[in-house]
């Protein structure tokens, strides 16, 4: 009976031990099959990253040399923020924080510049209000999309968001702001005459009242 009871103790022994070793195998194999997965998530998101360049501003996007080129600068910097970022993003709630400072600086840019096309008659100035609108529209997309990125597909999410950013501000600069420049030529020539033309209404209408018994010549 002794001898019986001792068989049936090493057996569940002999099996506990096996049983131990075969899940320490299964978690062994998980964590290695989880570092390669890992190991190959960091070497595409270096690639995807290393993808989007840096925006250089040159004097190619100079439209008023003013208070417009100073936003687009603005601008040009964020972009580079968020594309500095993309490496390090693993979660939504790293890159929100980018497009709402994205979006929120446009809004504002947009009224600034709308605002200049008003006073100076640009001609293009419905259009141009439409394709500003249009973005907005798209960049809410974009934030939907942002927000439901997870860390398997976040840096692919993010580069097609930057690449998305880059193209257009660098395109609409170029094809549809720089229209404006001789509009912000004018309107700055403008500015700068009148103290000039004041000065010269003032000597007009101060010859045209001279002193009685004063002899003009
Ligand atoms: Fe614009």
């Amino acid at each position: 009976m002794e001898n019986y009871l001792f068989f049936i103790g090493y057996g569940v022994v002999a099996f506990a031990v096996v049983v131990i070793g075969i899940t320490m195998k299964k978690a062994q194999k998980k964590a290695e099959l989880e570092r390669e997965r890992l190991k190959k998530l960091a070497i595409k998101r270096a690639e995807a990253a290393k993808s989007v360049k840096k925006i250089q501003w040159t004097n190619q996007f100079i439209v008023d040399e003013g208070v417009i080129d100073e936003d687009h600068r603005t601008l040009f910097g964020l972009i580079n923020k968020f594309n500095e970022g993309i490496i390090g993003f693993r979660k939504p709630e790293q890159m929100i924080p980018h497009l709402k400072a994205f979006t929120e600086y446009t809004q504002t840019h947009f009224k600034r510049e709308e605002e200049m096309q008003r006073k100076s008659n640009f001609p293009f100035f419905d259009d141009h209000r439409k394709e500003h609108a249009t973005l907005i529209e798209k960049l809410k997309g974009l934030s939907h999309k942002a927000l439901a990125a997870n860390e398997d597909n976040i840096t692919n999410v993010a580069v097609e968001i930057a690449k998305f950013l880059q193209d257009w501000l660098t395109g609409h600069v170029i094809e549809n702001d720089l229209p404006l420049k001789p509009y912000m030529e004018r309107i700055r020539e403008e500015t700068q005459d009148m103290p000039k033309l004041a000065m010269e209404a003032n000597v007009t209408s101060d010859s045209s009242e001279a002193p009685a018994g004063t002899t003009v010549h």
